[in-house]
């Protein structure tokens, strides 16, 4: 476990195994467009809406004890969505992350962000800057929040690194192993997903993780996430729970 002793842990709901729990959540928070669809509302709404049930999901995981949890917010393909849904959601991501700041301190939530945050709005980065300096020595759950993220271009950076230590001869490029690799990735300092949830029904990692979730249980659930609550998170521990991890052995 990644959280300190020192952080209370609740009981757990019944039926759920202390023991069998994930270390580190991975969520696709998908379906935010046809939660709002689906109630004559704009887009945009299901975007304003699933930050409830994101803040809902931090907490139970950070109560439950829980080490990660690491949600795709923005993806890189997102930047093809009509300008006004993407506006939308860069001033969202300012406003709640701005808002949100001091409970996050007080609950010892260790805050990062994983993405090529060069092109975001410099407001934005400044506040993210601001966030995880500011939580980074915190011992509670890491919240590891995916914007800008796409799992090809975090391999591709990770690539480039690599080959600019070997030219520089800080590195020889025979001696690269899946550890050195994945050091150089975005979630250097974080283990690997235990379990994936993606929510709204979709069978695809939309270009999520792609290195970290080699061996993730995936949990799918129609649930539109705007709609995802403790019930929920619930059912994708109890599916977790029952499947035998095997790594490819026997
Ligand atoms: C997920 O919901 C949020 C982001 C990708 C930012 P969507 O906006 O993809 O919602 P659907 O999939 O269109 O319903
Ligand atoms: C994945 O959802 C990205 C995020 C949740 C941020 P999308 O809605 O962008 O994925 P696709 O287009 O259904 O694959
Ligand atoms: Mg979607």
């Amino acid at each position: 476990m990644s959280t300190d002793d020192s952080i209370k842990v609740s009981p757990l709901p019944k039926g759920l195994n202390r023991l069998r729990m994930p270390d580190h959540i991975a969520v696709i928070m998908d379906g935010n467009g046809r939660w709002a669809k689906a109630k004559g509302l704009p887009r945009t709404m299901g975007h304003t809406a699933g930050v409830e049930s994101l803040k809902n999901t931090l907490n139970l995981c950070s109560k439950w004890g829980i080490g990660a949890l690491t949600v795709y917010a923005f993806s890189t393909e997102n930047w093809s969505r009509p300008s006004d849904e993407v506006n939308f959601l860069m001033t969202l991501f300012e406003s709640v992350l701005k808002r949100e700041l001091n409970s996050l301190k007080l609950k010892e939530v260790k805050i990062n962000f994983l993405g090529d945050l060069d092109p975001l709005p410099i407001a934005l980065k400044d506040l993210i800057n601001e966030s995880v300096e500011s939580t980074a020595k915190n011992k509670g759950i890491h919240f590891n929040v995916c914007t800008n993220y796409g799992g090809r271009r975090e391999l591709v950076l990770a690539a480039q690194k690599l080959a600019e230590r070997s030219v520089k001869g800080e590195l020889d490029p025979s001696l690269i192993d899946e550890n050195i690799f994945a050091s150089e990735l975005f979630t250097a300092s974080e283990t690997d997903p235990d379990l994936l949830i993606r929510t709204s029904g979709e069978k695809r990692i939309s270009n999520f993780l792609l290195w970290q979730l080699a061996y993730a249980e995936i949990h799918v659930t129609d649930v539109l996430w705007p709609d995802f609550n403790a019930d929920a998170l619930i059912k994708a521990l109890l599916d977790y729970q029952s499947r035998r991890r095997r790594f490819g052995g026997v």
